[in-house]
């Protein structure tokens, strides 16, 4: 059965743990989503593992959309998330509301992501009025690296901790039905999870959060170098593909494959 916004506030009210997972293709959608995943999160992530930029910020929207479309094919039951880059939302009401449309009607999305506090609120209450379900995004949001300057936790002095919380519960107010939490210390990612009715999904804001995320490239151990200390890998597909790339090389060489049983 296809996994709905009800679903997932469900989990929380039954505090049923639950993992979302970042995918941009449909073969991946189609194994995370026979894998039980029950969320697929097409993040703007896209612009750093698939498209091979060092940060978030250039992705476009048709790019997204692209990515989108191809996951909700391959996406049987999970809940599709569409992520809203960087400039589709922050210029205008109009434009956000305009470019959010456009992931639920050309792109299949179940509902749309968006990053930030205060500065998003009305936004947030316009779609969920247009019937647009909208996750929000706090703690340490990609899209400000740059006023951030880098990519560091945040919400470790009181102050900041206090302006998670209190942007948790605005975005709830204004009719978010779920938020992702990054990189924030332990104890502000259970406070914003228990001052919340809706679930908080985590990505280093540690074990108290209702659900958890990861990016597929990191999981799976694709992503070269070093990852941030949150990033847990469940395989070691990069080692795995360089091995097989090189097999497959060396026997095209050697004349071994294709062999009789490859061949007409
Ligand atoms: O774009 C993305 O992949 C994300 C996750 C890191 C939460 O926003």
């Amino acid at each position: 059965m296809p996994i709905t916004v009800r679903d997932i506030r469900a989990f929380k009210e039954r505090k049923e743990r639950f993992a979302m997972l970042t995918c941009y293709d449909a073969l991946s959608a189609r194994l995370l989503d026979e894998a039980g995943i029950p969320l697929l999160l097409v993040g703007d992530t896209l612009a750093m593992v698939v498209l091979g930029h060092d940060s978030t910020l250039p992705v476009t929207v048709d790019e997204m959309l692209h990515h989108t479309r191809a996951v909700r094919r391959g996406a049987k039951d999970a809940f599709v998330v569409g992520d809203m880059p960087f400039m589709s939302y922050q210029g205008s009401l109009e434009e956000g509301i305009h470019n959010a449309g456009r992931f639920l009607k050309e792109a299949g999305a179940n509902c749309v992501k968006l990053e930030g506090g205060g500065r998003v609120l009305e936004l947030v209450s316009r779609l969920t009025d247009a019937g647009i379900p909208v996750m929000g995004h706090l703690g340490l949001t990609p899209q400000s690296v740059h006023q951030f300057g880098g990519y560091r936790v945040q919400g470790r002095a009181d102050e900041q901790a206090h302006q998670i919380v209190k942007d948790a519960k605005s975005l709830e107010a204004a009719g978010a039905f779920a938020i992702v939490l990054e990189a924030i210390p332990s104890d502000v990612g259970e406070e914003v999870t228990n001052s919340l009715e809706i679930p908080t999904i985590g990505i280093g804001a540690g074990p108290h959060c209702d659900g958890q995320v990861l990016v597929f490239h990191d999981f799976l151990g694709i992503t070269p170098g070093k990852l941030p200390r949150f990033v847990k890998r469940y395989a070691n597909l990069g080692d795995e593909i360089r091995a097989a790339a090189g097999a497959y090389a060396t026997e095209v060489a050697e004349g071994v494959y294709p062999g009789p049983e490859h061949s007409y």
